[in-house]
């Protein structure tokens, strides 16, 4: 079979050539991402591997369907940033990787938080201001006395769950599909949001879950709550989060996934800069972190992504079946 990647990071290219000399595929890997103006570079290949978090579209799912490529395997999880309706009109069927790593995602919410509640960004700030004395003021607070809430108990969520517990916190979760013969402690929504010291989001970025942290839900949390955001940036309104961080009523904001991703990576890509307002005042603020969209990125998450969508692919060619085939 001709497989081509799209989206090809530097640390993918060792599996994904290992991967075509194992299986004797041809694999062209392709470091852009994928869109309608440059999928033709596929043309005369079976299928498609990608990975990235600006858009699919439909245009782009027609010209697959013009070029007779039937199949899109994505690389991740998150089917936020794909027009399903348009890949099932051109009649493109598609794949995703639903568990690679959840623990490294878990691990890095965790990461963030650990980051937060201990003032690490302040006490830096101090000490590359030569204040070594301002830098010993910032006093921490033991996870292990915080209640921890977190939203959505899927994959990622559950392993976080696991490791909170393990700091000793008292861990709230919210779902509306609990996890079965769970030791997670299930409350509603807004006790969750009441109740806890820091707030933990792993729900997937739907259309129903935008701004489902709005200026109302900060409304009811506690004061100097910590929030970390590794899921979709669009979960969490982020003139809303300003507001409160300004106020110092969120004391702190772990933010892997930003609200305005999409568009600022499409401006990288096309024009050069990343010029956003909210990122840039956020990267002021020493009680905020941010990181790139890297939550999941470690050896084995990268590994398993690469691995897992090439068998899917291959599922697809060979045998018209895939195991992560998406079907909503
Ligand atoms: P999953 O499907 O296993 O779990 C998601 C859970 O969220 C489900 O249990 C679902 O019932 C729940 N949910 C949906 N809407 C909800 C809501 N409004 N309130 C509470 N719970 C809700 O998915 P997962 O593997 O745990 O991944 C979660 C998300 O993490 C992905 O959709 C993706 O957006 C994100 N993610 C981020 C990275 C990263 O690098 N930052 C990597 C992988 C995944
Ligand atoms: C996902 O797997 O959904 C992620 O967010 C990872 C990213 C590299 C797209």
């Amino acid at each position: 079979m001709k497989i081509v990647s799209f989206g090809t990071r530097p640390d993918e290219v060792q599996y994904l050539t290992e991967w075509s000399k194992r299986t004797g595929n041809e694999l062209k890997q392709i470091t852009a991402t994928l869109n309608e103006d440059n999928v033709d570079q596929a043309a005369g290949y079976d299928g498609i591997t990608c990975m990235q978090t600006v858009p699919y579209s439909a245009a782009l799912f027609q010209k697959m369907a013009d070029l007779g490529i039937k199949f899109l395997s994505i690389r991740n999880v998150g089917l936020d940033n794909i027009d399903m309706d348009g890949a099932k009109a051109a009649g493109i069927r598609i794949s995703n990787v639903p568990a690679y790593s959840p623990e490294a995602i878990a691990e890095f919410a965790v990461t963030l938080t650990m980051h937060l509640v201990r003032n690490l960004g302040q006490v830096e700030e101090h000490l590359r201001n030569n204040d070594y004395n301002g830098a010993m003021h910032y006093i921490g607070r033991n996870v292990a006395d915080c209640t921890v809430g977190v939203i959505g108990t899927g994959r990622i969520g559950r392993a976080a769950v696991k490791i909170f517990k393990g700091f000793g916190a008292k861990v709230l979760g919210y779902d509306p599909y609990p996890a079965k013969n769970s030791d997670i402690d299930y409350v509603d929504l807004d006790t969750l949001i009441r109740e806890a010291d820091i707030i933990d989001l792993h729900v997937p970025g739907l259309p129903a879950n935008t701004h489902m942290i709005n200026a109302a839900a900060f409304t009811k949390m506690k004061d100097h709550v910590i929030i970390v955001n590794t899921a979709r940036g669009n979960l969490i309104d982020t003139q809303a989060l300003l507001d409160n961080l300004r106020s110092g009523k969120v004391a702190g904001a772990g933010i892997d996934t930003f609200e305005y991703e999409e568009q600022d990576l499409l401006n990288l890509e096309q024009h050069g800069n990343f010029n956003d307002p909210a990122w840039d005042e956020m990267m002021q603020m020493p009680n905020v972190v941010l990181s790139p969209h890297i939550a999941y990125y470690t050896e084995t998450a990268v590994r398993n992504m690469v691995e897992i969508s090439l068998a899917n692919l291959m599922g697809f060619l060979e045998k018209g079946v895939a195991e992560n085939e998406v079907t909503q």
